[in-house]
């Protein structure tokens, strides 16, 4: 072992969506190779790392108090331990980081994470803060590492960042540049390393994943639902998904898909934001409200079992109570399984942020209770709609009580099962047939039928057999 590599202790703390999540282990993969591995608290790191979310105002708040705590568990090493800040609000505030947190030693935005190991080595040889938020001209995923960790039962797969739609509110088309696809192939042969290494339901990952235009093997541009039927051919993986979509690149094929693809869950999460045309022109979304209905009914053509989650937005400038009506009536139509809201939030550089007839605090607040009262009755309508069914579920690992385990259903509700005699961690990773015993707000329990294995791997068919 080189002096370089001699044991370290890395911890990461991530904030945001699953892009990021993904990122972190991404990043945990890139200081592999130098010694680095992970460690559950700060204190006793020799390296922290803060992966932050730009999304709404709360996100950034959050960095500077995290900040004001890991000053003082650095100063407790004497300075040594390194601080990164990565992530979204890096990317869009790095120099205000470096100004207002001057011990902080890297700021570097998600398309540098590549880059981590050289800047680590500046950051540590030389006193001073290494910055990187440019657009840098490689492309990252050519020079990050293969995935290493196995991530359990259910793992994420980067293959699409970025995003060129500039919805007036939004900061991720500043924070992750504009839209990249991975080729189809590097992204086939990770998704088959996830599933040698025990994925069992993949989760594909993008800013707008529907949008998914990469080189083929064959040379030419292949769409998301193309790129679907190819993964589900892997032998052992038993669920795929994909997230977050744009209402405007649901095409064709990829509608054609849910109809096709058993693996594919029945389960779409297809944020609309709002139910009222004018602000989602204003919103600059590029569809309709009757444009999302259609979809959710060509969708439900093709997979009558589909369930339905999405994003909405209580307040955008110039949303009035004739459009917040409009959103609360286009909910009641569609009736979905889960849902995320949220305040408007003014972001900095955003064509919203500087918008005239800005909604007032007290008017957004009532709006988006008014919402989520709504989405918050669909919810616990559609659990309780499952009571009795029996469909399979992916057990992940133990749930929270003794002899409990834990798993997802396809609709990717949080359920619960009695393992009996089984150990709960023995089943991770076991898709089985269940019934539904009890429906709650948030979860549902089940009973494991007689153990009848539904879609195991083979090798645990022939082992069984
Ligand atoms: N790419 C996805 C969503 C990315 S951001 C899409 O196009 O729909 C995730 C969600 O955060 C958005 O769907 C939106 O509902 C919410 N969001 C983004 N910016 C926001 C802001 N300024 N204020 C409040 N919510 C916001
Ligand atoms: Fe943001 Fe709109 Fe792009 Fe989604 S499509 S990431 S909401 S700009
Ligand atoms: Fe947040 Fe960036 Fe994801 S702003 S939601 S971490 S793309």
């Amino acid at each position: 072992m080189t002096d370089n590599a001699a044991p370290k202790r890395l911890f990461v703390k991530t904030w945001g969506c699953q892009m990021n999540v993904y990122d972190s282990a991404r990043m945990a993969d890139v200081l592999a190779p130098l010694g680095y591995a992970p460690t559950q608290t700060p204190e006793d790191a020799d390296m922290v790392i803060l992966n932050t979310c730009h999304i709404r105002e709360k996100a950034s708040e959050k960095l500077f108090s995290e900040l004001g705590r890991l000053r003082a568990a650095k100063e407790a090493t004497g300075g040594r331990m390194v601080l990164a800040v990565a992530g979204c609000v890096a990317q869009a505030e790095g120099a205000e980081i470096t100004a207002r947190a001057p011990y902080v030693d890297i700021v570097l935005g998600p398309q540098s994470y590549h880059r981590l190991p050289e800047m680590v080595a500046r950051a540590t040889r030389a006193a001073g803060q290494v910055i990187e938020t440019d657009f840098p001209a490689e492309d990252k995923f050519d020079h990050l590492p293969e995935v290493s960790a196995p991530q359990g039962p259910i793992a994420f797969l980067t293959i699409q960042e970025g995003c060129d739609k500039f919805c007036s509110f939004c900061v991720v088309p500043y924070t992750r540049g504009s839209e990249y696809s991975r080729p189809a192939a590097a992204v086939i042969a990770e998704a088959g390393r996830l599933v040698a290494q025990g994925a069992r339901e993949i989760a594909l990952l993008g800013q707008n994943v529907n949008a998914y235009h990469g080189e083929g093997p064959d040379g030419a541009s292949w769409g998301l639902g193309r790129l679907l039927r190819e993964i589900a051919g892997i032998e052992g993986l038993a669920r795929l998904r994909y997230t977050t979509s744009h209402p405007r690149d649901m095409d064709d094929d990829l509608i054609a898909a849910h109809g096709e693809i058993p693996a594919l869950m029945p389960f779409l999460h297809l944020p609309v934001q709002s139910g009222s045309d004018r602000v989602l022109k204003a919103m600059n979304r590029g569809h309709t409200a009757s444009d999302f209905l259609r979809i959710v009914e060509r969708l439900r053509g093709v997979r009558p079992d589909l369930a339905l989650s999405s994003d909405f937005i209580a307040g955008h400038p110039g949303e009035t109570e004739d459009d917040h009506q409009a959103t609360l009536h286009l909910i009641e139509r569609v009736g979905f399984a889960q849902a995320f809201s949220f305040k408007y939030s003014p972001r900095p550089g955003t064509p919203a942020a500087g918008a005239p007839l800005q909604v007032t605090e007290a008017e957004k607040d009532r709006r988006l209770q008014e919402i989520q009262e709504l989405l918050r009755q669909q919810q616990h309508a559609f659990n309780r709609s499952r009571l009795g069914l029996r469909f399979d579920v992916l057990f992940t690992g133990p749930g929270r009580h003794p002899g409990q385990a834990a798993g997802r259903s396809p609709w990717l509700q949080p359920v619960h099962a009695a393992t009996g005699t089984q150990s709960p961690a023995a089943l991770a990773g076991q898709v089985l047939a269940c019934e539904v015993v009890s429906a709650h707000p948030n979860s549902l329990a089940v009973r494991i039928l007689d153990g009848k294995r539904s879609g195991d791997p083979p090798e645990q068919e022939k082992a069984a057999a």
